[in-house]
C-alpha cells in the first residue's frame, strides 16, 4: 500500500515533459511540446504535450492523460506499478504502510518462489550454453529446430541435466530451502529423497507480464511414448494457469502496436513465429483459453487471431473457447495453416515476409468460419442444416454489442442461403431464453423482432450525452469566472431605480439551475464532477481544475483532459481567424443560458419519449394512464416554454 501523501508527493513531483520525453523526442512549439505519438502510427507529429497542465494529449488518436496515464498506458502498467515507476524515476521513497501479518507471508513467499525461480531459469540456460551435456543435447536440438542464438537467450531457454538431482543439490548448496523448491514444483519429494521434476528436459521458462520467471515447461527428447511430452510447473503463489500466457512480456508492445493479438497452441509456435519478426504472439500452452486469460489480452488489443494447425477435430474442440471470447466482446479471426503445418513448421519453412502476408490474408472472420464450416458437413441434411443454425445463432447471441450481432446475421444468412428475417427471430428466441435464464445480468430488454434498421432512423431522442458534455465542459472551463448581474436595489431611492452589480461564478449558476429543476446526469462521471462543483459553490470553495486532471480514477482525469483541450488550440492559424469568429466567451451568459436549455429540453424530451411508450402497452382506462397523460401534457408545456426561451436567445 502506497500512503495518500506519497502519492501526492509523486503526481506533484512527475513533470509531464520529462516522463513524455523518456519515451518520445519532444519538441517545443509554443507553450507546448510536440512528438510523433507512442500510441498509433504517424508521420506527422500531433502528440502535444502541455508542461503546464501536466496533461498530453494526440490530436490524431484521442488518446490522453496526466503523468501517472502516460506510464501505465505506455508500459500497460496498473495504477501503483505506475506511481512505483514514477517514484523511483524521481527517487521518492515510498514507505509502505504496515502489512498485516498475512501480507507479509504471502509476500515473502511471493518474493522466495520469485527469487529461486530466476535462480532456476539462470541455472537452465548456464547448462545449456555451458556443460557438456547441455551444449551437445540441449542446445543442438534447440539448434536442429532452427532457433537463432539471440531468440534462444531471449527467450531465456535452458537444460535440466540427467542426473537425478543436479539442480536440488545446487540450489540447496546456494541456501534456497527445500520448502520453496518442493511448493515451486522444480524439486520432488518421494519417499524422502528430492529429485528435480525437470530432469533430462529442454526448459521453456514461462513469465509474467512484467517478465518475472513464475514457471516452466520441460520437453523430453527422448521418444518414449511412456513419458509425457511436456512437464509444466505446479500451480503456486505466483503461478496461476489460467491468469498467465506463454510470451505475453515479450510480445505486450507489438500487440498494441499491431493491434491484434495472435494466439497459438505451443510454445515453440510462439518462438518460431516471434523469431520470423512476428511478435504479437502468445500460447495459452495447450489448455483451453480462460477468462483470465482473454482478459488479460483485451487490456492490449481488442482483436484476436487464433491460429490453427488445421486438424478439424482440434478446431471443433476449440469453438467453445471462442463462444467465451465473443462474449468478452472481442473480436476474433481464424488462420489455418495448410496441410497440417502447425506455425512453427509452416515458419520454419517460409519466409518472414510470407509468414505474415499468410496470415494477414487467410484471416478468416470467425463467425463465417464456423458457419461454413459446419455447413460443408450439413451435406443437404434438413435436420443437421437446422441443428447448424441453432448453433450459429447461440453463438452470435453471445456478443454483447447490439449493433454488430444484425450484421452477423446478415452474413450468415447469405452464407447458408437463408432468409435473414428467419435467423433474425432465431436470435431474438434465444436471447430472451437467456435472460429469462437469468445469465445476464446488465441485459437491456431484447431487440424487437426486426432486421437491423439504417442507423438514420433509430431515434436519437433517447440519449442526452451531447447536452450532458457540454454542460461539464462549460464548468470545467468556466466554473470559476464570474458572470456579472445587474440587481435592482431594494429599499433605495423610491423615485428612482437604482442596480447594483452582482457577480455570480458560473459554477453557482449552473448548479442552482440544474439542481431547481432536479435535472440528473446519466454518465457517472459527469454526474461527479458535477456534484464536485455543485458542492464547491454551496461552500464557497470551487475545485480546481488539477482535482479533475490529476483524478486517480482515469475515467474522470481522461473526460476532464478532453473536455479543456478543444482540438482547435492546435490550429496555427488560429489567433489570426480568431478575431472573425464569435466564440463562446464573447458572450458566456448566453452560452451558458442555451446549453442549459438545451440540456433541460433533450431531458424533457426523454421523458416525454418513455412516457409514451408506457401510455402505449397499458390500458387507456387505468388511472396510471390518465396520470402518465397529465404528465405528458405537464412534459409538453415545460418543453414549448424552453422552446420560446431558446428560439428568443438564437435569434437574438
Ligand atoms: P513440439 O512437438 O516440440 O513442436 O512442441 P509443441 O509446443 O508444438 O507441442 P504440441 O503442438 O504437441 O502441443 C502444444 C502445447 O500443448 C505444448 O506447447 C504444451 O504446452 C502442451 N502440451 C503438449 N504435450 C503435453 C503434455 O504431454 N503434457 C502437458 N502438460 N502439456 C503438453
Ligand atoms: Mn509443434
Amino acid at each position: 500500500m502506497i500512503p495518500k501523501e506519497t502519492i501526492q508527493n509523486i503526481i506533484d513531483t512527475a513533470r509531464i515533459d520529462e516522463v513524455v520525453g523518456d519515451f518520445v523526442q519532444l519538441k517545443r512549439r509554443g507553450a507546448n511540446m510536440l512528438g510523433l505519438c507512442p500510441f498509433h502510427n504517424e508521420k506527422t507529429p500531433s502528440f502535444t504535450v502541455s508542461p503546464a497542465k501536466g496533461i498530453y494529449k494526440c490530436f490524431g488518436c484521442g488518446k490522453a492523460g496526466n503523468a501517472v496515464n502516460f506510464i501505465m498506458d505506455h508500459e500497460k502498467y496498473s495504477y501503483p506499478e505506475a506511481l512505483r515507476f514514477l517514484a523511483d524515476k524521481y527517487n521518492i521513497e515510498i514507505e509502505e504502510q504496515e502489512p498485516t501479518p498475512e501480507e507479509i507471508a504471502q509476500d515473502t513467499e511471493r518474493e522466495g518462489l520469485f527469487a529461486l525461480n530466476t535462480f532456476a531459469q539462470k541455472y537452465f540456460s548456464r547448462i545449456l550454453h555451458e556443460s557438456e551435456e547441455g551444449k551437445a543435447v540441449g542446445l543442438t536440438y534447440f539448434k536442429e529446430r532452427g532457433f537463432r542464438e539471440d531468440i534462444i537467450r531471449k527467450f531465456q531457454l535452458g537444460f535440466s541435466a540427467s542426473a537425478w538431482d543436479a539442480f536440488t543439490r545446487e540450489a540447496l548448496n546456494s541456501g534456497y530451502s527445500e520448502k520453496y523448491l518442493i511448493t515451486s514444483g522444480l524439486t520432488i519429494k518421494k519417499d524422502d529423497r528430492l529429485y528435480d521434476r525437470f530432469r533430462e528436459r529442454v526448459i521453456f521458462p514461462i513469465h509474467n507480464l512484467t517478465g518475472k520467471v513464475i514457471g516452466f515447461g520441460g520437453r523430453t527428447l527422448s521418444s518414449d511414448k511412456n513419458k509425457p511430452k511436456y512437464v509444466n510447473s505446479p500451480e503456486s503463489e505466483v503461478y496461476n494457469k489460467s491468469k498467465s500466457l506463454y510470451g505475453i512480456w515479450l510480445a505486450r508492445n507489438a500487440m498494441v502496436a499491431k493491434d491484434n493479438c495472435l494466439l497459438v497452441e505451443g510454445y515453440t509456435d510462439v518462438i518460431s513465429l516471434y523469431q520470423s519478426g512476428i511478435e504479437n504472439v502468445v500460447s495459452s500452452s495447450g489448455t483451453s483459453l480462460t477468462t483470465d486469460q482473454i482478459r488479460l489480452i483485451h487490456k492490449f488489443t481488442r482483436n484476436i487471431t487464433i491460429l490453427y494447425d488445421g486438424d478439424p477435430a482440434g478446431i471443433k474442440a476449440s469453438f467453445r473457447g471462442i463462444d467465451m471470447i465473443l462474449e468478452q466482446g472481442l473480436n476474433v479471426k481464424v488462420v489455418l495453416f495448410p496441410d497440417g503445418d502447425d506455425p512453427d513448421a509452416f515458419a520454419r519453412k517460409h519466409r518472414s515476409v510470407e509468414v505474415e502476408t499468410f496470415i494477414s490474408e487467410n484471416a478468416n472472420d470467425f463467425i463465417a468460419f464456423k458457419t461454413r464450416l459446419l455447413l460443408n458437413e450439413t451435406q443437404g441434411d434438413p435436420i443437421k442444416k437446422a441443428a447448424l443454425i441453432h448453433e450459429i445463432i447461440q453463438t452470435i447471441s453471445l456478443i454483447p454489442d447490439p449493433i454488430i450481432r444484425p450484421l452477423y446475421i446478415r452474413e450468415c444468412a447469405e452464407i447458408m442461403d437463408m432468409d435473414e428475417q428467419t435467423l433474425m427471430h432465431e436470435l431474438n428466441k434465444q436471447r430472451r431464453k437467456k435472460i429469462v435464464k437469468g445469465d445476464k445480468q446488465d441485459e437491456e430488454l431484447p431487440e424487437p423482432e426486426m432486421v437491423a434498421p439504417p442507423a438514420s432512423e433509430l431515434p436519437d431522442i433517447s440519449d442526452a450525452s451531447a447536452q450532458e458534455k457540454d454542460i461539464i465542459r462549460l464548468l470545467l472551463l468556466y466554473g470559476t469566472e464570474n458572470l456579472s448581474f445587474k440587481v435592482r436595489i431594494e429599499g433605495g431611492n423610491p423615485f428612482k431605480e437604482e442596480f447594483e452589480e452582482v457577480l455570480v461564478p458560473v459554477a453557482q449558476y449552473i448548479c442552482n439551475d440544474l439542481r431547481t429543476n432536479q435535472i440528473t446526469f446519466d454518465s457517472e462521471v459527469y454526474q461527479f464532477i458535477f456534484d464536485a462543483f455543485a458542492e464547491g459553490a454551496d461552500s464557497n470553495a470551487l475545485p480546481e481544475e488539477k482535482f479533475f486532471l490529476m483524478h486517480a480514477d482515469k475515467r474522470i482525469a481522461d473526460t476532464a483532459i478532453d473536455l479543456i483541450t478543444p482540438r482547435y488550440e492546435l490550429s496555427p492559424g488560429w489567433e489570426e481567424i480568431r478575431i472573425y469568429v464569435p466564440t463562446e466567451t464573447d458572450d458566456l451568459e448566453n452560452t451558458i443560458v442555451r446549453s442549459l436549455l438545451s440540456l433541460i429540453h433533450r431531458k424533457l424530451s426523454i421523458l416525454i419519449y418513455k412516457n409514451q411508450q408506457t401510455m402505449k402497452v397499458l390500458d387507456n382506462t387505468s388511472e396510471v394512464w390518465s396520470d402518465l397523460l397529465s404528465r405528458d401534457i405537464y412534459y409538453k408545456r415545460a418543453r414549448n416554454e424552453i422552446n420560446r426561451r431558446l428560439g428568443r436567445i438564437l435569434n437574438g
